[in-house]
Formats: structure tokens, C-alpha cells, sequence
């Protein structure tokens, strides 16, 4: 009788694709399949983030609980970039835990399984070049990774720390995935990095002199793959060559990460971002231009130490000029290991609580704009999922979830879809005979 397997994933694109490693290795060299039924599994994982306190904070009662449902004998796996800047410290606060495996060390899971209160934490581990067996978890797209790791150090962000530095995957491993992929039915690639357009600059095996512009023209040469997407990119590499690449490349959905942070080139120095409010502004307009239908979005973060009003009001004033079509805000969160923790001019909590709600009120009256121009509009729709009352949804190239009345046989097709009905974050369509 083979043993199951119970997986939670939270965080980002790169923990999913790491998950998804997970899996491949512990279902196809160990005798594991995976079940959705915590007190049915030998091994119970939750694959963790780091990146803001409180999801930190949710860990321990999350394994707590795991601890008391478990059927007897099972054991608990800490992954992921918790795992990387705690450590040992998990198990000595949670002794029922079986072993911490870091973000930078995924390709020893089976290893770990197998050694009592195993800790693989090192985030200088290269497996750049490891070969992962396979699992994905939707047929229709695929996660590629490019790189690990991040060589910036953005005074907030405590994921150099816990990924470690940034090596570029060689690309003809990332070529031979995403075809592998494609020709498996996965018609679109998803490329995974924590700064996917800093692509290039250090490999392990050997000098190449490629960047990401170049992977990119690579990728869309494959036949089988029909669209491309890839996060994170950084506003400060965004050079002309890259956009243009961007905007005039079919395969390339038209779909562009620009994270922010802060719209004040006071607090963007502080934040060691690299860029200015007017950089940004240049490379979001000149995006726009290029691409008229480009669909925008954003990471910001108020309430970074020394954030005045005034950096606010900058914030405010970059959002109501680019318009973004979606963002991501969160208040600032102190980190361990990173720099911002230690400024002197932390930002009150009720503070940073109240810039919040303005800019996610704006934005959501934004929306209301943006979303009714989609109307009548007609777009090639990717299916990929099932939804309840018998819709089916799917993404156009510049990223609007679209959902129309239909069943499995859109599923993995690309269709046309003329839009009825707007939403803030999602559309409704008609399929075009
Ligand atoms: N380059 C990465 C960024 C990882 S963190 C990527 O590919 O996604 C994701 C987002 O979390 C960041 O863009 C930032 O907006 C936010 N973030 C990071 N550290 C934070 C902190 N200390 N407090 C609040 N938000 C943070
Ligand atoms: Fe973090 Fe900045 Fe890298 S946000 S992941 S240090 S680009």
C-alpha cells in the first residue's frame, strides 16, 4: 500500500512551482500519492512565506492543528522560506515537527523524509541545474522556473535571505521544459523568477552571454507553446530593447507585472528599489503607448519607514496615472534579517491602516472605470477551469479572468469572446460562433 501525501502551499508563483516539485519527486521516487484529507496522510507538508510577519505568526497553530489531526505516526515537513530563516528553531518550538526544508533546498526532500529531524536550510545550495521529475498541477500551463533566488537586496525584503543568491537556470533546460510542457497539452508557459528580467547575469555551469530579452525569443520559437507569461520582472530593467521585445512578440501576453513599492523617489532610495518616480511613470506610459490594450499591475506597500504624507500623496499620484488594472497593497511589515526593520522612523500602524484603505478605495472606484470599457470588447480566451453553475473560465492575453456558459470541451482551446458583462476583477462573455 503506497503512503499519501497532504501538501499546503501558501505565498507566491515560485512556492506553487516548488510544491509541484514536491510532489513529482516524493510521487514518482517514493511510493507517495497525494490526498486533499489531512487525517488520512503519512506525511503532512505546508509550504510557507516569509515575505510579510503574520502569515509567520499562523504558522505554529497551522502545525499545531495538523499535529492533533494527524493520523498516529504521521509526520509533519516545515518548507519553504519560513523554513529557510527559522530553521532549527521550528523544531525546537514545535518538537512534534519531522524535519525543515528551506526554499533554496527542495530537491532534498527525499532525503529528509528519511532523516529524523533533518534541517536543510542552506540558501547558497545550487540546484540550478538538478533534474526535478515531473508533476504539474494544470494541464493547460506551466510553471517554468528561470531562476532562484534574488540578488537584489530591497531594504524590506527578507527573500534574499532565504533564497539566497540569484543563478540563472541554463536555458536549454528551460527550452527543453517548456517544450516537454506544451507538448504535454500546457499551451502556455508561465516563467518563474524572483527578478525574471535580471535573467543572465551568473550561471553555475559555465559563462553564456544571454539575457532575458534573449530567453524570451528562445521560448516563443518553440511551436507548441502559443502564449507566454513570466513574474516577476523589475521596473529598473525594463530597458527599451525588453518592452519592445514585449509589446511585438504575438506570443507574449500582453500582461505586465510593474511592482512599485512606492510612487516617492524619497522612499524608493530608502527602499533601494534603483529607480525614480519619473523612471517608473516613463516605462509604464511608454508600455501603454507601445501596447494600447496592456493590462497593468503592481505591488505597493505604504507605510515603509519614513513614509510621509507627502510620499503618499507621490504613491497616489503614480496609481491615478497609470491606472493600474490590478494591485496588490499591503502595509509595510518589519522583517527580520532586512535592513528597514532597524530605521529609526517607523510608521505608526494607524497610520499606515488608514493610507491603506484610501489607496485600496481608490483603486476599487478605479476599477469600476476600467472594467466598463471592457464591454463589447472582443477577446481570444485560453480556457482552463470549470466554474460552478456552468461557466467556464479562462484569461485573455492581457489577463482578464473571462468566464462564459459552457463545459469541458472549451477546456485548453483558444476561443473568441465577445464581453457582456463587466466586473471589477473578472468579465463575462459570449463565445463567438
Ligand atoms: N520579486 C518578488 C517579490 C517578492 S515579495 C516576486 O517575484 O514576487 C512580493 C511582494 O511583497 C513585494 O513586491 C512587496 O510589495 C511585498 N513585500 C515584500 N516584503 C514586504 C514587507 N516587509 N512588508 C510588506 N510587504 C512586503
Ligand atoms: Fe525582494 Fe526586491 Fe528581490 S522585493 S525578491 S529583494 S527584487
Amino acid at each position: 500500500m503506497g503512503k499519501k501525501l497532504y501538501i499546503e502551499t501558501l505565498g507566491c508563483a515560485m512556492n506553487v512551482r516548488d510544491s509541484e516539485h514536491i510532489i513529482a519527486e516524493l510521487t514518482q521516487k517514493e511510493d507517495f500519492s497525494l490526498t486533499d484529507r489531512l487525517e488520512e496522510a503519512d506525511l503532512i507538508l505546508i509550504n510557507t512565506c516569509s515575505v510579510r510577519e503574520k502569515p509567520v505568526h499562523k504558522l505554529f497553530s497551522e502545525i499545531g492543528y495538523f499535529n492533533k489531526k494527524k493520523k498516529e505516526g504521521a509526520k509533519i515537513g516545515v518548507c519553504g522560506c519560513t523554513a529557510s530563516h527559522l530553521g532549527e528553531e521550528i523544531i525546537k518550538k514545535a518538537p512534534y515537527v519531522s524535519f525543515v526544508l528551506g526554499a533554496r533546498n527542495v530537491s532534498k526532500i527525499t532525503e529528509v523524509i528519511k532523516k529524523p529531524k533533518a534541517v536543510e536550510v542552506d540558501i547558497d545550495y545550487d540546484e540550478s541545474t538538478y533534474a526535478f521529475s515531473d508533476f504539474r498541477s494544470s494541464p493547460y500551463k506551466a510553471f517554468v522556473n528561470i531562476s532562484i533566488g534574488c540578488d537584489k537586496k530591497c531594504t524590506f525584503c527578507i527573500v534574499p535571505n532565504t533564497r539566497g543568491e540569484e543563478i540563472s537556470i541554463p536555458p536549454e533546460l528551460i527550452v527543453q521544459e517548456a517544450r516537454k510542457a506544451a507538448k504535454n497539452g500546457a499551451k502556455e508557459v508561465f516563467l518563474l523568477g524572483q527578478n525574471v528580467n535580471n535573467y543572465g547575469r551568473r550561471f553555475s555551469d559555465k559563462e553564456r552571454n544571454i539575457d532575458f530579452t534573449d530567453l524570451l525569443k528562445m521560448v516563443s520559437e518553440i511551436e507548441e507553446v502559443k502564449r507566454i507569461r513570466f513574474t516577476s520582472p523589475h521596473p529598473l530593467h525594463m530597458d527599451d530593447r525588453f518592452l519592445e521585445e514585449f509589446a511585438n512578440n504575438p506570443k507574449i501576453c500582453k500582461s505586465m507585472h510593474m511592482p512599485l513599492q512606492s510612487g516617492s523617489t524619497r522612499i524608493l532610495r530608502a527602499m533601494k528599489r534603483g529607480y525614480t518616480k519619473e523612471w517608473f511613470l516613463d516605462r509604464a506610459m511608454k508600455l501603454r503607448e507601445m501596447v494600447p490594450d496592456v493590462h497593468i499591475s503592481t505591488d505597493i506597500i505604504v507605510g515603509f519607514p519614513g513614509e510621509s504624507d507627502e510620499d503618499f500623496v507621490d504613491t497616489i499620484d503614480v496609481v491615478q496615472k497609470v491606472g493600474f488594472e490590478q494591485i496588490f497593497s499591503f502595509k509595510y511589515s518589519p522583517r527580520p534579517l532586512t535592513p528597514a526593520k532597524d530605521y529609526p522612523n517607523q510608521v505608526d500602524d494607524a497610520v499606515a491602516s488608514k493610507r491603506l484603505s484610501y489607496l485600496q478605495d481608490l483603486h476599487l472606484s478605479m476599477l469600476d472605470t476600467i472594467s466598463q470599457k471592457e464591454l463589447g470588447k472582443v477577446y481570444e480566451v485560453y480556457f482552463e477551469e470549470l466554474k460552478p453553475g456552468g461557466y467556464v473560465a479562462g484569461r485573455s492575453s492581457n489577463n482578464w479572468i473571462i468566464k462564459v456558459k459552457g463545459s469541458e470541451e472549451l477546456l485548453g482551446k483558444f476561443v473568441n469572446v465577445k464581453i457582456t458583462k463587466t466586473g471589477r476583477l473578472s468579465l463575462e462573455g459570449e463565445v463567438l460562433a
